[in-house]
């Protein structure tokens, strides 16, 4: 597994961003994987940025959310759908009716899922998938105990996160404790991964993700699994590594290679 150790979240976000912009301009009808929370936020505002200074168009790019809150319309402030159009769609020029994000109000949430693995599989599969991760070890919606194999489905959420995302909801405000996610089978298919993480409420979880074994109590340890997988953190979510030195070195030995091929 690939580790970027970063001075701050600022550097986190830039670094990820980077790898989307590279990734369009590769291929200008790119299939991306996107992800709330609050992590991807700077790396959405880097992108907002390259786009209005012409660095990158997402003219012909698709994406891909990996979750939703079940029983949220897509209005509603709090819903996944509403995050992405505020945090990102809005702001760039690409085709929001390439946007999709799993339906939270589907009278058949169950058929929706099935259809939302086909749609991925119609558009070529996705091309790059950004992941944050909850405190739990979490990616998308998959809690601890998911099947490392799972598909798109609609999923209960744990106590831990219900309460650590209680600070997007107002007071007595209606707060989901279902949602539809991708899978971890689903995520693994994604041609390349990038997680990011960043504080130190993140570092245990990061520490099993990388290296702990690999096991349905932390659900990000399955990106083990993947050929290409970029975790970019701060140094605070690094802090519990064994060696954080390594990494770096790795890096920067990595760094030195890509400016002689250049
Ligand atoms: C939610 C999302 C996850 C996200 C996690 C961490 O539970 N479903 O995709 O990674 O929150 O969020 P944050 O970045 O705010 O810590």
């Amino acid at each position: 597994m690939k580790v970027v150790i970063l001075k701050d979240a600022a550097e986190v976000a830039q670094y990820g961003a980077q790898i989307f912009i590279d990734q369009i301009n590769a291929k200008a009808n790119s299939v991306l994987g996107l992800a709330t929370g609050s992590t991807p936020v700077a790396l959405y505002k880097e992108l907002i940025e390259a786009n209005k200074s012409g660095k990158v168009s997402f003219k012909d790019v698709s994406s891909f959310n990996l979750d939703e809150y079940l029983g949220l319309e897509g209005t509603h402030p709090q819903s996944y759908r509403y995050f992405m159009n505020e945090q990102l769609f809005d702001h760039v020029d690409i085709d929001k009716a390439n946007t999709q994000v799993p339906p939270g109000n589907d009278a058949n949430p169950i058929e929706a899922c099935k259809k939302y693995e086909a749609d991925i599989v119609a558009q070529g599969g996705i091309d790059v998938q950004l992941l944050g991760i909850g405190r739990n070890g979490h990616i998308g919606f998959n809690e601890p105990s998911s099947s490392l194999a799972s598909r798109t489905r609609v999923k209960t959420l744990t106590k831990e996160t219900i309460d650590d995302n209680a600070r997007f909801f107002s007071e007595g405000e209606y707060q989901p404790e279902l949602s539809i996610t991708m899978g971890i089978g689903t995520i693994l298919e994604s041609k390349k991964v990038v997680l990011l993480a960043t504080g130190e409420n993140k570092a245990e979880a990061i520490k099993q993700t990388v290296e702990g074994a690999i096991s349905a109590s932390c659900p990000a340890s399955a990106l083990q699994f993947h050929q290409d997988v970029v975790v970019i953190v701060d140094e605070a979510a690094a802090s519990q590594l064994d060696d954080p030195e390594f990494f770096k070195y790795i890096e920067s030995q990595n760094q030195a290679l890509l400016a002689k091929l250049k």
